[in-house]
């Protein structure tokens, strides 16, 4: 599916670039590192060099150099001479051989240079006709700054392969909310166009076989209007139900008052009440609260109970009871919608919140819906950190519970 290859390709975009960052974070810092080591080891040695030049020079000074010199560290090699003749060199058994000539250009400077599978390290002063070499042999040094650049380059072999699991389950742990919201949105369109086809479908039809049929009136086709009629209303109704839910998604702001529950009530209440004995239902009121005022939306708080409200009175048939009942526990209001009316399956109750959700029951009994209320009553509680409780029998009746907190800030 092209969805899943584009989530994993930004999973793996995001594994390279974060591998990436590090490992060019860590060479730098390791390079860095390794350097830094390099100049301290070498500004000793060369320290160390400079020393050994001036206990030399003073030796010098003080009598013939032709007498032994003694050298500060017996690990240097010490070459003197005058004019380009070399009149004192140290004795070795190890470097004779292979400390090469003195050159002119590095003098008065320390340099490195390999010889023979051996380093040294030469500080050349020259002053006057009396030129000193002091050199010495850096090979320990140079193993050590070795060990270090392989323990470097392990420690950044293994932070790339840790960086990449840790950047493996960091992508993913990111991208599953964008995933799920993604495949959400997908299944919606997917029920939202489903839904829409059914009503589509009808009316078409009805308008087609009116085409079958030229030469008869209006008055002659009127039941096939009037469905046609019927399902553009639910069709009208289902499009402003999506549009609200798509609007409850995205605005979250609410308007907080402060509200007289009890009045909010009894006006729906009262806006109910021609209905009820239109449909012949008897509607109740019940009021156990002893402070009736909360803090919350009211125009929200007014569309939630409109839903159960709504639903009250299409699920229940004629003499059926539906009562409204507030009650108050742990500073918490509590509107009781019951109804004596159909009630829902066991088995549906788990799916009544979910998008385009209606029983079987009601599919069949022809009730108009589009199965978007309960979704949309889902959302505005989230949103007015209200709690649902359903409860419900079929056949005997449902009671919804929505928990008010009393302060909604
Ligand atoms: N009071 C109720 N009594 C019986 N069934 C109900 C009641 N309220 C909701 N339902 C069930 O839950 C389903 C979803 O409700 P809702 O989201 O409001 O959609 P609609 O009312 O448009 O079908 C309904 O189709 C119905 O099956
Ligand atoms: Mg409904």
């Amino acid at each position: 599916m092209i969805n899943k290859r584009v989530f994993s390709e930004t999973k793996n975009k995001l594994i390279r670039i974060n591998i990436l960052v590090v490992s060019g974070f860590l060479i730098i810092f390791s390079l860095f590192t390794y350097f830094y080591f390099q100049s301290i080891t070498y500004n000793s040695i060369d320290t160390k060099l400079r020393d050994e030049y001036k206990y030399i020079s003073i030796q010098i000074n003080r009598s013939s150099y032709l007498n032994p010199i003694v050298l500060s560290d017996p690990r240097d090699l010490v070459y003197i001479y005058d004019n380009d003749r070399l009149i004192y060199y140290t004795k070795t058994n190890y470097f004779d051989n292979i400390v090469p000539d003195y050159t002119n250009e590095k003098a008065n400077s320390c340099f490195t240079y390999k010889n023979d599978n051996y380093t040294f390290r030469e500080l050349c002063i020259a002053t006057k006709n009396i030129k000193i070499r002091i050199i010495r042999n850096i090979d320990s040094e140079q193993s050590l700054l070795k060990q270090l650049l392989f323990v470097i380059g392990i420690g950044i072999v293994f932070s790339i392969i840790i960086t990449y699991f840790i950047a493996l389950y960091l992508t993913k742990k990111a991208l599953s909310p964008v995933e799920n919201a993604w495949y959400t949105q997908v299944k919606f369109i997917q029920d939202a166009s489903h839904e829409l086809r059914t009503p589509i479908t009808i009316v078409s039809s009805k308008l087609q076989s009116l085409l079958t049929v030229p030469n008869n009136t209006i008055n002659d086709e009127l039941e096939t209007i009037a469905d046609a009629m019927n399902e553009t209303r639910r069709l009208k109704k289902m499009i402003n139900d999506l549009l609200l839910l798509s609007k409850q998604d995205a605005i979250t702001t609410l308007e907080i008052e402060k509200i007289d529950i009890v009045e909010l009530v009894k006006e729906i209440y009262r806006d109910y009440e021609d209905i009820s004995i239109i449909q012949n239902k008897k509607l109740k009121y019940e009021n156990n609260l002893k402070d009736r005022f909360i803090t919350s939306d009211r125009n929200k708080l007014r569309q939630l109970l409109l839903i159960f409200i709504d639903n009250a009175f299409k699920y229940t048939n004629v003499e059926d009871e539906i009562k409204i009942t507030l009650n108050e526990k742990d500073n918490k209001v509590i509107c009781t919608i019951s109804d004596t009316g159909i009630g829902i399956k066991e088995s549906d109750l788990n799916h009544i919140f979910d998008r385009f959700f209606r029983s079987d029951n009601v599919r069949n009994k022809d009730i108009d819906g589009s199965g978007i209320g309960l979704s949309i009553a889902k959302m505005i509680s989230i949103n007015l950190n209200c709690k649902i409780k359903t409860h419900s029998l079929e056949n005997e009746g449902s009671k919804f519970e929505i928990i008010i907190p009393r302060q909604n800030s």
